[in-house]
């Protein structure tokens, strides 16, 4: 497969620049403010499988620039949430925004804003890691030169790997091939369901730099699903905790009162709905 040499616009951040209007006050810069949007707003979302209710209600908000732990115990229903907010299914009811976006009735428009590394993801076994981000850039019409495509996965620690078929690689390389796939349209937001998982230390620390990175260098805002707490206390700035498809608490993690481990298992033990 050939690699085209084709350059990805650079993302820029959305900045607002505020007149001055002082009069007389010229030599002064005017003020730079980074606007604070909300950039995922759900509200009242609810699905059921076949009766049984996954979300019941849900509520939250997620800003512009977060790194936003969502946790909650197996079933709670995190998984449920990003598929729809990928679109991948639908809700019962309620509403799910992305971008100022409906999710249900807008999806090329969300679609231009997101990517998402689920919970399983699939493989092509028989291509290498370079041409399969080569094939992702393709299907998301962006425009990537091998370089950047090698760049991409340097970031995610598979230098060397680039002509490796992935069915030669260790689940925690498909895992970080998996995230550099995620990035191959530059999203503004980044959805992954327990991106840790198979990842050894070192994996964990590297995808721990490379979403540190991406978020203050490019200010992805960042979605993260994971079961790993002490990820959570490293990486994120807000955590919403869902039990029972219901968000039970939510907030600023330096503003939380107590440890990320004893809020989870004081808002998730039974009967604590
Ligand atoms: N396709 C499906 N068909 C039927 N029920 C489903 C389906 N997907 C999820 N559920 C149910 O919906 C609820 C929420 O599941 P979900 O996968 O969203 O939870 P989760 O928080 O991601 O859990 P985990 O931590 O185990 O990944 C569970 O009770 C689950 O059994
Ligand atoms: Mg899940």
């Amino acid at each position: 497969m050939e690699i085209g040499k084709e350059k990805i616009p650079t993302m820029t951040m959305k900045m607002e620049v505020k007149g001055n209007e002082q009069e007389g006050a010229e030599d002064v810069p005017p003020p730079i403010k980074r606007r604070l949007t909300m950039i995922i707003e759900v509200k009242d979302l609810v699905k059921k499988y076949d009766g049984h209710t996954a979300l019941d209600g849900l509520n939250f908000n997620v800003e512009e620039g977060d790194i936003f732990g969502f946790l909650g115990p197996n079933g709670a229903g995190k998984t449920t949430t990003i598929r729809i907010l990928t679109g991948i299914i639908r809700a019962d009811s309620g509403q799910a925004m992305i971008g100022g976006h409906d999710v249900f009735r807008e999806t090329m428009e969300v679609k231009k804003l997101i990517n998402a590394l689920p919970e399983s993801n699939g493989y092509y076994e028989w291509m290498t890691a370079c041409e399969y981000l080569w094939f992702f850039s393709k299907l998301y019409v962006v425009r990537t030169s091998r370089q950047e495509i090698l760049m991409l996965l340097e970031g995610v620690g598979l230098n060397g790997r680039e002509n490796h078929v992935i069915h030669s690689l260790s689940r925690g390389m498909k895992q970080r091939l998996g995230i550099a796939r995620a990035l191959i349209n530059r999203p503004k937001l980044l959805f992954l369901d327990e991106p840790a998982n198979g990842l050894d230390p070192g994996g964990r620390r590297d995808i721990h730099d490379l979403l540190t990175d991406l978020n203050r260098k490019h200010g992805t805002t960042i979605f993260l699903s994971t079961h790993l707490l002490d990820d959570v206390k490293r990486l994120c700035n807000k955590i919403a905790i869902l039990n029972y498809g219901k968000i039970v608490r939510a907030g600023e993690v330096e503003r939380l009162k107590g440890t990320v481990e004893d809020i989870f298992f004081m808002s998730t033990k039974e009967g604590a709905l």
